[in-house]
């Protein structure tokens, strides 16, 4: 396809402590409405974050107004595709990737990511407990991920070392925590890895195609243009952060919620066809991804609210206060499975809307349903009550459970 412009805005990155002072990560909702009442929008002088609905929305939907071609400090020496390509360029990658991750050809994967869940539930069942982060959230969407690559489980390692290598550095070196130039070293090194190893699978299946979506890729046709190898590169890069932490960060949320609320999780036990509808709302509740990549004004532009963005100015917008907002939902502190309009944007809005939703829910559901199932009644393994989300993405770290 037309090859991508290699500049992107060098967008500075948010200081620690300010993110701190904004984000909550335990309990982000009661700090999601103190913010919303102040006027939902906090500007420094680099950077402006906004918590308001209407703001946030007319951010993400203006992408003329608001570009996402913003340098994501991860690794990757080119552009994220699709997430850092404005339209109308972008508009052509998804019309090709979409069909992709349709509802429908999500829904044949159903038997391989059952069968994917209990094996891993088959694992720990007998022994009453685990770690769950470890041995079923941080494995099942990766191991789903090898299934539509056609790749065997015994590449399973390297897919965590690639994952962790971008978003966890501390885990391949303990000297990353905190340290933002030994972060960027592992990054670099881990983000060299990932080309090479996808290259080698976009070369091996030039060779043989296989039923899988590199084949996909590159058999793909929108309007006579085909990806080019560094194409499918970029967007492989995207789905190792994109498609893999976030399914895993998700799922320890909503496990931690169930394991300290009996009334939801006897709720999910005892009529499974509720679970779409939980997995609704545990999304807009947790809304594990709390904030979106930065989007940069192309001008000056006043926001709905009257605030004024200076062009070259990044705006990062929060999806978890939007997700609370008393005009959209009417009662946003009450957790209902039974919420009927829930317009959450947990994946987002406007034209990078997320391309892998269809198949995150159908991960989710899968993973609620089998576990009740063979698991109704657990907890928080006594000793363990204190959970720690760490800064990031939301997520549980070790979240031991018993039953
Ligand atoms: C519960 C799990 C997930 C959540 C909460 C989530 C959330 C999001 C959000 C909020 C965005 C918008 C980012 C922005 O505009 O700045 C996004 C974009 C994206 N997501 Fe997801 N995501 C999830 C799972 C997945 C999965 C499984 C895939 C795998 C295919 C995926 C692939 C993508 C891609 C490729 C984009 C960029 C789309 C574009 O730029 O057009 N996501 N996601």
């Amino acid at each position: 396809m037309s090859g991508l412009e290699s500049e992107v805005a060098a967008v500075a990155l948010p200081r620690e402590e300010l993110l701190a002072s904004l984000y909550e990560m335990a309990k982000p909702q009661p700090r999601y409405r103190e913010l919303l009442a102040d006027h939902g929008l906090v500007q420094t002088e680099a950077v402006a974050f906004s918590f308001d609905r209407e703001n946030t929305q007319f951010v993400l939907r203006n992408h003329d107004l608001f570009s996402s071609r913003v340098e994501m400090h991860l690794g990757n020496v080119r552009p994220l595709i699709p997430l850092n390509v404005d339209p109308p360029g972008h508009s052509k990658y998804r019309k090709l990737l979409d069909p992709m991750f349709a509802p429908r050809r999500m829904e044949a994967q159903e038997g391989d990511l059952t069968k994917r869940a209990n094996k891993l539930i088959d694992a720990f069942i007998d022994r009453g407990e685990c770690n769950f982060t470890e041995d079923f959230a941080e494995l099942f969407p990766s191991m789903v991920f090898l299934g539509l690559l056609g790749l065997p489980e015994d590449e399973l390692p390297m897919f965590l070392r690639m994952r962790n290598g971008i978003l966890h550095p501390e885990k391949i070196d303990p000297n990353a925590y905190g340290d933002f130039d030994v972060i960027a070293q592992v990054r670099k090194a881990m983000g060299q890895e990932i080309y090479e190893y996808f290259g080698d699978l976009v070369d091996r299946r030039r060779l043989e195609p296989g039923d899988d979506i590199i084949t996909r890729f590159l058999d793909a046709d929108v309007d006579g243009d085909k990806l080019s190898k560094e194409d499918i590169l970029d967007i492989m890069f995207l789905f190792v952060i994109a498609g893999l932490d976030t399914v895993s960060d998700s799922l320890t949320c909503f496990f931690a919620y169930l394991a300290t609320h009996p009334n939801h999780r006897r709720q999910i036990a005892q009529d499974p066809a509720i679970i779409p509808s939980a997995v609704e709302e545990l999304l807009r509740w947790e809304t594990p991804v709390p904030s979106g990549v930065p989007r940069v004004a192309t001008r000056d532009v006043t926001l709905p609210k009257g605030q004024k963005i200076a062009a070259g100015c990044p705006v990062s917008v929060s999806y978890g206060a939007a997700d609370v907002e008393q005009e959209a939902f009417g009662d946003p502190f009450e957790v209902r499975f039974d919420r009927e309009d829930n317009p959450h944007i947990a994946f987002g809005a406007g034209v990078h809307r997320c391309l892998g939703s269809h198949l995150a829910r159908r991960e989710l559901r899968i993973t609620l349903r089998e576990w009740h199932r063979r698991i109704p009644d657990y907890g928080l393994k006594p000793g363990h009550e204190e959970l720690e989300y760490p800064p990031g993405l939301r997520h549980v770290k070790d979240l031991m459970l018993s039953w």
